[in-house]
Parts: C-alpha cells; structure tokens; sequence
C-alpha cells in the first residue's frame, strides 16, 4: 500500500460477554494474524462509557474481556494487549480528529443512528463522536491493517476519510517538518502523516446473525439469549442453542448457491465453515443433502470442541485478577511509548508548543 510497516490494531468493548460472532468475525482472526503481524489489540473502555455508565460493570467487563482475548489464544508477550484509558493519547488525538471530521459524516453513522434511536437530541456527544475516538485509536499507532467484524466497515471508512482529510489539510507542514511518509493516493504519490487503513473483513464469519433470526446479527444487546452462543456458555448450553436454532425445512444444499434467500441455514453453515476452517461451499460438500437435525448435532459437536477449552481458560483467568492487571499495565506501558511518538509529531503538525 505505501511506505508504511505492517501493523494490525483492533479492540472490543467491554461490555457484557462475549459471543460467537465477537470470537468468529474477530478475536479467532486476530489471533491467526499474530503469527506474521505487529499486533495491537486493545480493550475499548472508553467507547464502553457511551453504553455502559456502572462503573463497577466497567471494571469487570474490562478484566473479563482481558481474559478472553488471552484465553482465545492471544499471546501478550508477542502482542501488546491493553485498555484505552490507560494511555492518554487516545484521548488527545480524539480531539483533533474531532476538528478534522465534519458533524455530517458523523451523523451519517449507521451505528449511531441505531443507538441513539428517536430522541437523537438526547444522544451523548460521545455517542456521536464515537468514530472519531475510533479513528485516533487506530491511527495513533499508524496501524496499517485492521481486522473486525462487517459491522464495523463504515467506521473504518471514516477512519481513511480522517487521515486523507488530515494528510490534506496539515500537507505543506508535513512536509516541511519532515515526518511524512511517501504513499500512494490514486496514481499519485503522496507525502503523508497518516496511513490509509485497510479494513481486514472477509471469510464466513464477517457477519455471524442471530441463532433466532437469520437477518438479525447476533449481538450482545439481543433480549433474547437463545439468539447468541455466549464465551461463557458451558457444552450443554451451546449444544441447547444449537438444537433450537430456527431453520427451514429444507436439507442441507450440497452447492453454496442453495443457501441463497436461506438466511438462517447460510448463517448455521457459515458458523460450521468459520469453526471449521474453511468456507461455505466447503461445509456443503460435506454435508449436502443431510437433513437439520443431523447437520445440527455435528455443529454442536464442533462448537463445544472449539469453544470448551476457550470456556476454561478463560474461567481460570478470571480467578487471577492481579495478573490479568499486570498485563494490561505492561500492555498499557508498551502502547504509551508508541503512541507518544505519534502524538509528539501530531503536536508539531498543529502547531500545539511542546518544548
Ligand atoms: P463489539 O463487541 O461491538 O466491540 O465488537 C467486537 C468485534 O466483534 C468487532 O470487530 C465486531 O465487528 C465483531 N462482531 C460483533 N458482532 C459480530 C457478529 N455478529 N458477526 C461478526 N462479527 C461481529
Ligand atoms: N467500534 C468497535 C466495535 O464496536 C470497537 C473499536 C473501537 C475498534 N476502536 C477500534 C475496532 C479500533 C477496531 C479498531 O466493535
């Protein structure tokens, strides 16, 4: 893409657990990626504040979702695994992004609308500033890859959207400091400060939907708990939720092609292909012209297989609060030091005196 080095940044909230489609479309990807990557991957907390007031909650969710990122397979060592927070910066940079982003891209945000409902006069501020906070979190660490669920795509265009816009507006000081970085911009080539990310969304789990309704995404907020499998659900919970997930009363379609208008088997053999490794049309080779319930037991099988040792892991960390704590504050401390780099030359680039 540019002169850039490779670095993969992503995050999760905080905020109640974790399900299928969180492991699936994200955490399982980040965790393949660590074997040829830099990698950053960071516990939002302060996005969670635009959901999730109890500060208790917060505290917990943080080290809970901290113990599933490692009990997932993330190696903490390798990568630097943290809470947002803890390094300032975020914060920092979020306010220059909020100068540089325009109130109508961000009123043009799918999720906030979501969120903010009817009554958007009453939304936080945060709420809408959201992406902008999103952006500083990715940019700050000038990541040049990275990898979340479809759910997120048109964040991480507003993030390009930011650094072009940045990379525009401050060029002739870029330039004259020395701090930018050639890139390609079209046929161009440009000087900038900022990489333009490359969003990391592709396979059969980029949008995992609700084991209830195949056009619904399977989500934290759902009501119903029947519709998601939980991190911390035990085998006979996923096995339960598998059994009553809502099909059709066709058998199982031996080409990829037979699960179009099918979006609850689609979603069920898009679930089986990511657990398993492969794609779609792999799953109906395999299982083409076998009825639900058969396809279902094998489903569960291999969700349990998958997610059980995870589940464990997961439960023995959550017993070991301090050195959950460690980690984030190495983590936290790694991070900084990146993150003032950028932040150091964002201050020269606006002209904020430092010295
Ligand atoms: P969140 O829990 O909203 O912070 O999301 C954490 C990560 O999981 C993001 O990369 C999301 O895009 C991804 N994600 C959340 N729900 C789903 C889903 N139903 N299918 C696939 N990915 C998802
Ligand atoms: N908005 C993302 C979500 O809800 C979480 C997030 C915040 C994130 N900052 C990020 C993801 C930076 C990737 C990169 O899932």
């Amino acid at each position: 893409m540019s002169g850039f080095k490779e670095r993969i940044f992503s995050g999760a909230q905080p905020t109640g657990n974790l399900h299928l489609g969180n492991y699936l479309g994200a955490i399982k990807r980040w965790v393949e990626l660590q074997e040829t990557h830099e990698c950053i991957y960071c516990v939002v907390d302060m996005h969670a504040l635009t959901i999730l007031p109890d500060p208790v909650e917060l505290l917990k969710a943080t080290r809970e979702i901290t113990a599933a990122y490692i009990a997932a397979g993330i190696d903490p060592k390798k990568n630097i695994v943290f809470n947002q927070s803890r390094v300032k910066q975020h914060a920092e940079l979020a306010w220059v992004f909020n100068c540089i982003a325009r109130i109508g891209w961000m009123n043009r945000m799918t999720q906030f609308k979501d969120k903010a409902g009817k009554d958007r006069e009453n939304a936080s501020l945060g709420l809408l500033a959201y992406p902008s906070l999103m952006a500083a979190d990715i940019l700050l660490y000038r990541a040049t890859h990275v990898p979340v669920g479809d759910d997120q795509k048109q964040h991480l265009e507003l993030t390009r959207d930011i650094a072009q816009k940045f990379n525009n507006d401050y060029s002739s000081r870029i330039e004259q400091l020395g701090v930018g970085i050639e890139m390609k911009s079209g046929d161009e080539t440009i000087n900038g400060f900022f990489p333009i990310t490359e969003p990391m969304i592709s396979g059969p789990a980029m949008r995992i939907m609700s084991l209830r309704d195949g056009t619904k995404k399977m989500s934290k907020s759902d009501p119903s708990d029947l519709s998601r499998i939980n991190l911390v659900d035990d085998a006979d919970t996923i096995t339960k939720k598998i059994r009553k997930a809502k099909t059709d009363a066709d058998a199982i379609p031996s080409e990829v092609e037979g699960l179009e208008g099918r979006p609850e088997a689609d979603n069920l053999v898009g679930i089986y292909a990511a657990l398993a490794g492969q794609d779609k049309a792999a799953t109906c080779r395999e299982f083409g012209g076998k009825q639900f319930s058969e396809f279902k037991a094998s489903l569960a099988e291999l969700a349990v297989a998958t997610m059980s040792p995870i589940t464990q892991e997961m439960r023995k960390l959550n017993e070991d609060p301090a050195y959950i704590d460690q980690v984030l504050r190495d983590g936290g401390e790694r991070a900084g030091e990146l993150a003032e780099k950028t932040m150091h030359d964002v201050r020269d680039i606006v002209g904020f005196l430092q010295n």
